[in-house]
């Protein structure tokens, strides 16, 4: 039976079986017990929680048998607790972003809530963040919340939602607000918003896919690279260079040269490309490899640029995902995400043995200090956030 604001929670409903689930209520929902709610001095502020110790009135939730068993069972089991997400009211470094405790959503008609597992961190973050791609990444400020992809569990489906499930694994991507330990995300085929996740994909693997493959797959389809050809990738040592890359093996690619830092030259021959440092003097050392048969910029800037444009024959062979007037008038096309870019990309990957490195890990409160991380460069990998009620549930024996 379902009572507006009141839903079982998936996990504990998985261990204790059917009948024994413990119920999240959604405080603001159930009239009559909010303002009781309120009056006591423990009570969480403003977010939906679980009832505290003792019971619920049946009169109060008629036709409902509740066992409410109290807040740290459910934080356990990784479910309420608090909401924190990470915002900011003026655009900025790194420093104006600020954990905050947020009403949780509630999952409106077409809409799920996603409880995130992991969340990926990205330049287009602090990209976001500096403002300076607002003329088409607007954000609504104050109360700006960043972050482009995630993984989850469903822990709420709203109303004509037929695609997904309470308790189902999903991949968020997209519009950023990931920052924030529950979200209610549009659940539509053609919102795309939201995927099932395989099930041979961790948390942080999957929370990482999106931008990294999912840009490195459309990369790919628009150079047409084809079985047996050469291809040279700048950046190779970043997370959208290695899923390209890795990517790149996987389409049949005969040879994949990638450009890194020294430093980095392990990572990249680990996905399976040949590393060449870059800098000064680049596209000799590049053309020792080549000629290619197209290339993937992750790099951007006049030296990358310009070996593409030596090496590759033909502008639609070569692609840039960093916006760039310079390269694009000299023929380097810039990116067009594919439609269901992700879907599209988790059929490639199929059961092919596919992992980005993480770099680093940082609780979600610290939000900030990750994104001062890959905006000091030489990250080496993905860096992801992990929400508190995640870190709680994993600190669980
Ligand atoms: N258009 C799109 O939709 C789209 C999507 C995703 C990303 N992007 C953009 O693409 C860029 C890369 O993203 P990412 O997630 O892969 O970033 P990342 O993980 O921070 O990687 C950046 C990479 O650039 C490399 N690099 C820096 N200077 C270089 C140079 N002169 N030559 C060759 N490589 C150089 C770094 O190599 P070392 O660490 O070895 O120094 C690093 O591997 C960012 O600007 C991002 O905003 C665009």
């Amino acid at each position: 039976m379902r009572v507006p604001g009141v839903h079982e929670h998936p996990a504990v409903a998985d261990r204790d079986g059917p009948g024994h689930g413990l119920l999240v209520v959604q405080l603001r929902d159930v009239r009559g017990y909010h303002g009781r709610r309120r009056r006591r001095r423990s009570a969480p502020r403003q977010r939906p929680g679980v009832l505290g110790r003792g019971r619920v009135h049946r009169r109060r939730l008629p036709g409902l048998a509740l066992r409410v068993r109290g807040r740290r069972r459910l934080q356990e089991a990784g479910g309420a607790g608090v909401n924190t997400a990470v915002l900011f009211d003026r655009y900025g470094d790194p420093g104006v972003l600020y954990p905050a405790e947020v009403p949780d959503p509630v999952a409106g008609p077409g809409q799920v809530v996603v409880r995130h597992t992991a969340i990926g961190v990205n330049p287009i973050d602090w990209k976001i963040l500096s403002g300076e791609v607002r003329a088409y990444v607007p954000m609504d400020l104050p109360g700006g919340c960043l972050g482009v992809e995630g993984a989850g569990v469903v822990v709420e489906v709203g109303a004509g939602v037929r695609r997904f499930r309470v308790g189902d694994r999903v991949i968020r991507h997209g519009r950023p607000g990931a920052f924030r330990e529950y979200e209610a995300v549009a659940a539509s085929q053609e919102a795309d918003e939201l995927t099932l996740c395989p099930d041979r994909f961790s948390d942080e693997q999957a929370a990482v896919l999106p931008v990294a493959a999912g840009t490195a797959y459309s990369a790919l389809r628009q150079v047409g690279l084809r079985p047996g050809e050469r291809l040279l990738v700048h950046g190779a040592s970043g997370g959208v260079g290695l899923a390209v890359v890795r990517l790149a093996l996987l389409l049949g690619a005969g040879e994949v040269v990638g450009t890194a830092s020294p430093a980095r030259h392990g990572l990249v021959r680990a996905a399976g490309a040949t590393p060449v440092g870059y800098g000064e003097g680049l596209a000799q050392r590049l053309a020792e490899h080549g000629p290619f048969h197209a290339s993937v910029d992750c790099a951007g800037g006049a030296e990358p640029t310009g070996a593409a444009v030596r090496l590759v024959a033909g502008a639609d062979r070569r692609v840039t995902i960093v916006p760039d007037a310079a390269a694009q008038a000299r023929g380097v096309r810039f990116l067009e995400h594919l439609p269901l870019e992700l879907s599209s990309t988790l059929d490639l990957i199929g059961t092919a043995p596919f992992e980005l490195p993480i770099a680093a890990r940082y609780p979600l409160e610290q939000a900030g200090e990750a994104l001062a991380h890959s905006l000091r460069g030489g990250v080496g990998g993905k860096i992801v956030l992990v929400p508190g009620g995640e870190a709680r549930r994993r600190a669980t024996p």
